[in-house]
């Protein structure tokens, strides 16, 4: 079993995404001991933005492939994505701009668009400022609703989301955020399974 670990955070140590991908990552782990893990730290090593190759030798063409084939090589996905500006940060979005690949993770046909990299599970730990999973703000969440959407194209049916939300309003309302997803994590067999 291979477990593909994505941060994107540039918050470091404070990061809420960052805990809790981690906190994802120990439950896996401990009921997969034997299984292959590869961490991406976007945020330390971002991935040069997608532009045409100059050549073949051009290295921002082998680290493109080295993120499309690790991301192949994964049965699970745990991907840490805060909501930066309604959205993801760039540097995940560089990363997506990698691994959606037409012929390799994706493909058109006579019937319109073919995901092609189904039978993986993708785990998103969400965390945000504000509340967009009711209210007035759902209509602004292209955070989630992009991952989900985005994986779903590249033919994930299996996409979990570990959600910390309102971490912004206050101290008290991040702590409970935390504690939720903590909670979501230790209690998610799915997520342990
Ligand atoms: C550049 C930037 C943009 C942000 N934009 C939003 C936003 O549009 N909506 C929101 O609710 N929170 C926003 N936030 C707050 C973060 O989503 C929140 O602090 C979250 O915890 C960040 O994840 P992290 O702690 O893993 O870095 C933004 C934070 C940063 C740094």
């Amino acid at each position: 079993m291979n477990i593909l670990h994505v941060d994107s955070s540039a918050l470091g140590g404070h990061s809420v995404s960052r805990e809790l991908s981690h906190a994802v990552m120990a439950t896996l782990t401990r009921n997969h001991p034997a299984a292959l893990v590869t961490y991406r730290d976007l945020a330390a090593n971002p991935l040069p933005h997608w532009a045409p190759a100059a050549d073949a030798s051009d290295p921002a063409v082998r680290t493109g492939s080295e993120a499309l084939d690790e991301f192949l090589a994964a049965d699970i996905v745990v991907i840490g994505a805060p909501m930066y500006n309604f959205s993801i940060p760039s540097t995940l979005k560089a990363w997506i701009d990698r691994i959606a690949v037409a012929g390799r993770t994706f493909r058109y046909g006579a019937s319109g668009p073919e995901g092609l990299a189904g039978g993986k599970r993708v785990v998103i730990v969400s965390s945000r400022g504000g509340i967009y999973s009711e209210g007035a703000m759902q209509a602004l969440d292209f955070q989630e609703a992009y991952l989900r959407k985005l994986f779903g194209f590249l033919g994930v049916t299996d996409i979990e989301v570990v959600r910390a939300e309102g971490v912004n309003f206050s101290p008290e309302s991040k702590q409970r955020a935390i504690a939720s997803a903590h909670a979501t994590i230790d209690a998610g067999e799915r997520i342990a399974a």
